[in-house]
């Protein structure tokens, strides 16, 4: 059994500044579980807790069924993948995969055993000679991964590993990770800002926010069902539209919420006309944007759509989430 779980986990680093206030969470057995939030909410910090690469100011953390606050990372049966590959520099791919086995004493068959295994889970068997410098920036990142395979973690704790990767290489391994998921059957818990990586990966998706969890869902209901504006407003690009109910003509003390893909419906409920002053053409679609009262908005539309100066807007009372003054849904 991997679940982790995560009991009134508090984190204020010295300058007594609170970064993790209070987070529950149950991260199933075999799970692929992302934590997603925007730079500084600390994500990183919960990640190397879990770790135990860094202290707990209060709080229990269990991975399978031990409490693991006062154990030692290299005790705590978990492998860490860094954004930053951390390989050594002058030792090849092989001595580098092999390395922390060589430093556990494991007989050289074993290792042996162990780095083919690996390799060939993750393509690098033809590249097993060179050193870190001749590779790909997806090559090392590989590498990485198979440093953190040979050790048969409970759980993989990766923090943004595809973010040194160009584009197309991300989106690559981004389906590399997943597959390596369903092959280990173990625990992944996943750190990106990235909210598309955090819809394509995630079984759940735990959102963050200055140290507070906000929603944790699966990518289908924090999509469609967006617990907040905090998380409506984070998950989905480009991001939810809010308007004021004045300005659609409804609940004046309510705020609304649109995505941009649905501002121009045939049938819609509330017809509004707005001016336009940019438009982007995304190839397979096009964005204009425009305000509506002082909200800025967009509206996503098809690539043979004419963006004039005016955009006739035809709004589905049905596509609208409402929110409280609070920003909580209704
Ligand atoms: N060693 C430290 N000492 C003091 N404050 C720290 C330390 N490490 C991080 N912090 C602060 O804790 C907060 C959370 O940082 P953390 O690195 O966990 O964020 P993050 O969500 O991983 O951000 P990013 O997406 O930029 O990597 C930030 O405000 C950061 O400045
Ligand atoms: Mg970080």
């Amino acid at each position: 059994m991997s679940k982790v779980i995560l009991k009134n986990i508090k984190k204020a680093y010295d300058n007594n500044k609170v970064v993790i206030n209070n987070v529950n969470l149950e991260i199933k057995d075999k799970e692929f579980i992302v934590l997603v939030g925007a730079s500084g909410c600390g994500k990183s910090t919960l990640l190397r807790m879990i770790a135990g690469l860094e202290d707990i100011t209060s709080g229990e953390i269990y991975i399978g069924d031990k409490k693991v606050n006062n154990i030692p990372p290299k005790d705590r049966d978990i492998a860490f993948v860094f954004q930053s590959y951390a390989l050594y520099p002058h030792m090849t791919v092989r001595e580098n995969i092999a390395f922390g086995l060589k430093m556990r004493k494991v007989s050289k068959a074993e290792i042996e055993r162990k780095v083919k295994e690996a390799s060939e889970i993750l393509n690098l068997t033809e590249y097993l000679d060179r050193k870190p410098k001749q590779l790909s920036g997806g090559q090392r990142q590989r590498v990485a991964l198979g440093r953190a395979i040979v050790r048969n973690p409970k759980v993989f704790l990766m923090d943004e590993p595809l973010s040194n990767l160009d584009a197309k290489l991300r989106v690559q391994m981004r389906s590399e990770i997943k597959k390596l998921h369903e092959k280990l059957q173990t625990t992944f818990i996943y750190v990106t800002h990235d909210q598309t990586e955090a819809l394509t990966m995630g079984d759940r998706i735990v959102v963050l926010n200055n140290g507070d969890i906000q929603q944790v869902d699966s990518p289908d209901e924090i999509y469609n069902n967006p617990k907040n504006t905090f998380v409506a407003g984070f998950i989905g690009s480009p991001q939810m539209n809010f308007i004021q109910g004045s300005d659609l003509g409804l609940d004046e003390n309510i705020l609304y919420g649109i995505r941009p893909e649905k501002m121009i419906k045939s049938d819609g409920d509330i017809k509004l006309t707005v001016n336009v002053d940019i438009s982007e053409m995304l190839g397979s679609e096009k964005i204009a944007y425009f305000n509506i009262g002082d909200r800025r908005c967009s509206a996503v539309l098809s690539s043979e759509f004419n963006i004039g100066k005016t955009l006739d807007l035809s709004i589905k009372k049905s596509d609208l989430y409402e929110f409280d003054k609070n920003g909580i849904r209704i």
